[in-house]
């Protein structure tokens, strides 16, 4: 017998027998934990998952990965961390398959797209087939999940009590939307590069392929531009609050690049203007209208600062664009360059339209697409293509709306990033001062934001007019003014980032009925069992089963 389990109509959820009593709640589905875990489920949840009643498997030293071509990429990159928790050799091989085995294969009819996959788990194996690399790398991360939640450990000295175990499964699955991102904001404090690596590999295991980089602002400029060396020189030496600065070197952000492009997750840089440019100012008095560059900045203020559209500082303006744009995009592989746009409150209407058509024009002539904040929808010149991203509430406020379906009417799409739910630096409830002693989160988004919030939206539902093509995808951002380390960001990002990578990922229910938060919990406890293996220290909201 199968037990089928659909997305669009229940659980995903299986739970051990310490909370079965929660799992009879949720419609009966009592599987006893197959894989050594007090709770198994993944997240975000597949188009199609079906638990079979047959044989679980089990990673032995006698397994193999076995993989041809891209195939083998993408298995090395899995077998890379399986081997550092288990211990194994799991070697790659392009050979005759043994039961033992973990298959990855490119099959044209696994699926549509290149991100679709198929899985089956069992006693004769593991198999993952998808049209393309991509598909198989999202199958390995549904793997790690059903797999023990030891495998996301740095060491093997501690293996899973009941063995290197994943329940007898199928899936069928595929994304919803093209874009699921993730923004970092290190201009106003800075990340180093281990960091954004890690966050890269925890992104990657929910099935986030974007990581969208917020490199400068007025409070720091964090990308070396070798024609404009005082862009760091001078303007990354400051963060908000006065933390110290930072910047990656061109091979910092290249293995940043690469790092991600294993990890199928494509970055897009992030070089705001007009506005949010105190950092570049400061460095360089030729890019103010009164000749005099301005102190570098601390604070949390925004709109204050401004390029400058007089024809007195055109030429050093667009050679900046220029030089700015071009060595960006040559250290960037992915398509898209994003020009920001927002929150230009220091620049005149007529200088901020006059500004947008030469920003954009200066991306567009790299070859990239140009992102831009959604107030660039002011402008009717955008190049062709411009996505807009929107960062206004669930419910769209002043002009917001108008200037989204712009890009949509000038031929571009849209990413959303409403900001009362997807903003991951708004503080949790039952928390008012903040988890990390007070200093950390903000309010203004319609704060504080609880996981509810952050998974009960649908992003067709958001701006009028705008239809399921119109949407290239979905972002979490996390803006750093109140976030100076790490383990602050994490605390902030996890577990509300897993509820905007379901709705980046996941179908909607049948009919348009709203997501079942209950069954969401559930998968969340199983997912919190990796982060703990992970060592991320996350906020263990109220509602969650989390195993402790
Ligand atoms: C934004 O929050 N200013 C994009």
């Amino acid at each position: 017998m199968r037990r089928r389990i659909r997305t669009t109509f229940s659980t995903v959820g299986i739970i051990g027998a310490g909370l079965m009593g929660a799992v009879l709640a949720l419609g009966g589905c009592t599987a006893a934990p197959e894989n050594g875990d007090a709770v198994t489920g993944i997240i975000p949840a597949p188009v199609e998952f079906d638990l079979t009643d047959g044989a679980p498997f089990t990673i032995t030293t006698e397994t193999r990965i076995i993989a041809n071509g891209d195939a083998a990429r993408v298995a090395e990159t899995f077998a890379a961390q399986a081997r550092i928790a288990t211990g194994f050799d799991l070697p790659v091989v392009a050979d005759a398959v043994a039961a033992s085995d973990i298959v990855l294969v490119i099959d044209a009819d696994a699926g549509t797209g290149e991100e679709a996959y198929t899985l089956e788990t069992g006693a004769d194996g593991v198999r993952i087939a998808a049209p393309a690399a991509a598909g198989l790398f999202w199958g390995t991360q549904t793997l790690r999940q059903l797999l023990p939640a030891e495998i996301e450990r740095t060491d093997a000295s501690t293996p899973p009590t009941g063995g290197w175990v994943a329940p007898a499964a199928s899936v069928a699955d595929a994304p919803r939307f093209a874009y699921r991102g993730s923004m970092l904001d290190v201009a106003r404090h800075f990340l180093p590069v281990e960091d954004v690596l890690d966050h890269i590999d925890r992104i990657a295991l929910l099935k986030l392929n974007v990581l969208h980089l917020h490199l400068t602002d007025d409070q720091g400029w964090r990308l070396a531009i070798d024609a404009w060396p005082e862009l760091t020189g001078i303007g990354a030496s400051t963060s908000t609050g006065g933390d110290g600065g930072g910047f990656y070197t061109k091979d910092d952000y290249r293995r940043i690049v690469e790092y991600a492009a294993e990890r199928f997750v494509t970055v897009v840089p992030e070089i705001d203007l007009p506005g949010h440019t105190n950092a570049a100012l400061s460095a360089y008095p030729e890019l103010n209208c009164d000749g005099i560059a301005p102190k570098p900045y601390e604070g949390i203020e925004v709109g204050f600062s401004s390029l400058c559209a007089s024809p007195e500082r055109a030429e050093a303006t667009d050679r900046f664009l220029a030089d700015v744009m071009t060595e960006v995009a040559e250290m960037t592989p992915g398509p898209w360059l994003h020009v920001g746009g927002d929150e230009s409150l220091a620049t005149s209407e007529a200088d901020y339209l006059d500004l947008v058509r030469r920003i954009t024009a200066a991306g567009a002539a790299t070859g990239k697409t140009v992102i831009g904040w959604h107030e660039m929808g002011a402008s009717h010149e955008l190049p062709a293509g411009t996505v807009g991203q929107y960062w206004d509430f669930t419910t769209p406020r002043d002009r917001s709306a108008e200037l989204t379906t712009s890009f949509v009417e000038q031929g571009g799409s849209v990413v959303l990033s409403p900001a009362d739910v997807a903003y991951l630096d708004m503080k949790y409830p039952d928390d008012p001062d903040g988890p990390l002693g007070g200093k950390v989160g903000q309010l203004w988004a319609d704060g504080p934001t609880t996981l509810e919030e952050a998974y009960a939206w649908e992003p067709t539902s958001i701006v009028p007019g705008l239809a399921e093509a119109d949407i290239l995808g979905v972002e979490a951002p996390v803006w750093t003014e109140t976030i100076a380390t790490a383990a602050e960001l994490e605390f902030m990002v996890f577990p509300r980032i897993a509820a905007i990578a379901e709705i980046a990922w996941s179908p909607i229910p049948d009919g348009g009925a709203a997501r079942d938060a209950s069954d969401f919990h559930v998968r969340l406890a199983s997912l919190g069992t990796h982060l703990d293996a992970l060592g991320i220290s996350y906020r263990k909201v109220d509602g969650v089963p989390w195993v402790e």
